[in-house]
């Protein structure tokens, strides 16, 4: 089976943290959620991955690489522009041929993987296999509608959704697939939409089998997401120490201390993880917070965060929490006077003052 992963797309939803890079790059847990989804194909056996790519294209190839970090093969297939989920499977033929595949959105993080639920499609062999998970917004994904165990009907966004199951962002497919993505047409939002192409499927006898998840699954649709998506990989980590951790310090918990990181007179509480370079001094950073490789954290509080590559916090006196701090963002307190707030924020900030 190949794997083709979809990395196309703008993340404008995601803004401000995606102004300057793809979302799939966005770090959960210091990793780039992409690579949540490389390795899942990875350890389900999957070594031939079709990369589809759009206008971030240089940035995830920088990311990437041909895959060899990983022993798996990686074909980037460039998309011209995000005409949708099964326009990104229309073009990507020529390098899927005749296997069947397995697609992962690459914004999506499972965390039990796709090893079972590959294994499980390999053996029953339908034309299609989806994955369905109960969410309490569903609206905001493609919906199933099942009978008897079988699908129905699907739509993409419906504003009066028939059920609670939402599509999870990892389809596997024969070669069928071809035939429904030639089929339908762009829908309302000027997309092919693999929900159409699905229900093609389905309307046409072909065996859409689904399964309902039961495992975390998350996509990172709104800045939301990221601090929960955050929160559950952050539990997943082998705590390790490879940075300094002085006497005044103290480590409790899950934690992983990146090499070159410092940590000096300061309260690291896992699960957290501080990236390498950092230096967190006379600080306190709680439980569920990823710091970024070469950040400085001094005389602050933060916890339940994300702080991103290269970004200072300096002299706070008050705790941050539930925040997604960008690369290279300084937050610090002055003294001047005139006593104001002096903010530099980009467009879609969010700020909450005291
Ligand atoms: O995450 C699950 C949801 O993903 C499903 O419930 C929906 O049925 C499905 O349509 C999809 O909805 P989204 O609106 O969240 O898809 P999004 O536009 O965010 O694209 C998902 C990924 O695919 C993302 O990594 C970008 C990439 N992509 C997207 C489009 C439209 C491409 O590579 N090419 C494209 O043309």
């Amino acid at each position: 089976m190949r794997g083709l992963i979809l990395s196309g797309g703008k993340g404008t939803r995601l803004r401000p943290i995606t102004h300057t890079s793809a979302k799939q790059l966005i770090p959960v847990a210091n990793k780039p959620v992409l690579f949540y989804g490389i390795e899942a194909l990875r350890e389900a056996g999957i070594r031939e991955i079709g990369l589809v790519v759009g206008e971030t294209r240089a940035e995830i190839r920088q990311a990437v690489g041909n895959g060899s970090r990983w022993d798996v093969a990686v074909t980037y297939i460039e998309q011209e522009a995000p005409l949708g989920l099964a326009h990104a499977v229309l073009i990507s033929e020529p390098f899927l041929r005749d296997e069947a595949f397995i697609m992962y959105l690459g914004d999506n993080v499972l965390r039990g993987g796709v090893t079972e639920l590959v294994r499980e499609f390999e053996s029953r062999r339908p034309n299609a296999q989806i994955l369905l998970a109960r969410v309490p917004n569903p609206e905001q994904f493609g919906v199933a509608e099942l009978d008897g165990g079988r699908v129905r009907s699907l739509v993409e966004k419906p504003r009066e959704p028939r059920s609670d199951l939402a599509l999870v962002g990892v389809y596997m497919f024969d070669h069928q697939i071809f035939k429904a993505v030639r089929e339908i047409k762009p829908s309302a939002r000027g997309e092919l939409e693999i929900t159409d192409a699905i229900q093609w499927l389905v309307d046409h006898g072909f065996d859409v089998a689904p399964h309902v998840v039961t495992g975390w699954w998350k996509d990172m649709g709104r800045p939301e997401d990221l601090l929960e998506a955050n929160r559950m990989m952050l539990d997943l980590l082998e705590p390790r120490i490879d940075g300094s951790v002085d006497a005044a310090s103290r480590v409790e918990f899950k934690v992983v201390i990146e090499p070159e990181a410092e940590i000096l007179n300061s309260t690291v509480r896992g699960p957290a993880i501080i990236g390498q370079g950092s230096i967190i001094r006379n600080s306190f950073i709680g439980p569920f917070t990823s710091v970024g490789p070469g950040c400085r954290i001094e005389n602050c509080e933060i916890e339940h965060s994300i702080v991103l590559e290269g970004s200072r916090i300096l002299d706070l006196g008050t705790r941050i929490v539930d925040s997604l701090i960008g690369k290279d963002v300084e937050v610090t307190r002055h003294h001047r006077r005139p006593q104001a707030y002096r903010l530099m924020l980009g467009d879609a900030s969010r700020v909450g003052l005291l």
